[in-house]
């Protein structure tokens, strides 16, 4: 917290911090394998880009980040999972405007423990249903206000699904915290970026990776008859790498199991990345 390390029992912020209190925040989440950081240049812009978006200026440099996040992975002993950066306003007396105050921004970062490589997930697909996005009009900016996703995967999960695609006037945006492809007639496509989706770390690998590999793929809008007849459709993020969709909405995509196409994605997906440890 705050370029000190406290143990997981002691870290605590305050109640006035305008990340509790307003979501007055920014955040990235970065996997790590064997020990590094997946693609942390790209987290660290995307963070950047955050913080100017919302106007918040905090003291660290780029070098302390990684250097902090790199001591935490090894002080942590963490050989798989996820490192977790966020940066809030800081303190301040409870008041919707922030104009008139100095802050010195809070920034907290932890490691946590998850299977990415060999996530269950990813061999057997997961369902998912599909709900209305509710979000806040400006997604691309990776705020910690995430009810309506939190919401939503909740949703899912209650109905016996895995997870929920967020839909807006009949075309999809996004996963709850993953970004959306289908496959159809051999296209591979995707929701082009906007303020209506995040501009995900995954997903722009998985297009250069499948653009360098002769993989046609395509950035346009998706509406609800094209994902429901597409013959394979998967998720993207971070923590996720590439989860096959094999269940939407009661319905099977494709014949219900697996497809080649995705099995390819995953596997040119892990073979590249393992250029972009850090
Ligand atoms: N979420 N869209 C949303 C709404 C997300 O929350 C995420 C990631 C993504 C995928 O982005 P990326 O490939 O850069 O991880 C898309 C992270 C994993 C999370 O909140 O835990």
């Amino acid at each position: 917290m705050n370029g000190e390390f406290f143990s997981k029992k002691e870290a605590s912020i305050s109640v006035f911090d305008r990340g509790f209190l307003f979501s007055d925040a920014v955040y990235e989440v970065s996997a790590v394998i064997g020990g590094k950081l997946v693609d942390w240049q790209e987290h660290f812009g995307r963070l950047k880009r955050s913080l100017d978006h919302l106007d918040l200026v905090n003291n660290f440099q780029e070098k302390d980040f990684y250097q902090i996040q790199k001591k935490l992975i090894k002080e942590n002993q963490l050989k798989e999972g996820l490192c977790y950066v966020q940066v809030t306003r800081g303190v301040a007396e409870r008041d919707f405007s922030f104009a008139k105050k100095s802050l010195s921004p809070t920034v907290v970062i932890f490691t946590q423990e998850k299977l990415i490589l060999n996530n269950p997930n990813s061999k057997l697909g997961i369902k998912i249903i599909t709900v209305p996005d509710d979000r806040w009009l400006r997604r691309d900016i990776k705020t910690t206000q995430l009810l309506a996703q939190s919401l939503a995967k909740t949703h899912a999960i209650q109905k016996g699904a895995d997870d929920s695609l967020l839909v807006q006037g009949g075309f999809i945006n996004e996963g709850s915290s993953s970004n959306a492809f289908i496959i159809k007639d051999e296209r591979i496509i995707t929701p082009s970026l906007s303020n209506d989706i995040l501009g995900g770390i995954t997903r722009s690998s998985v297009i250069k990776f499948c653009q360098i590999n002769n993989i046609e793929i395509k950035e346009q809008k998706i509406n609800i008859d094209d994902l429901m007849e597409a013959q394979e459709v998967f998720l993207t993020s971070s923590t996720g790498f590439v989860l096959p969709v094999i269940e939407i909405d009661g319905k099977n995509v494709g014949n219900g199991l697996v497809g080649d196409m995705v099995k390819e994605i995953q596997q040119i997906y892990l073979e590249q990345i393992k250029a972009k440890l850090s």
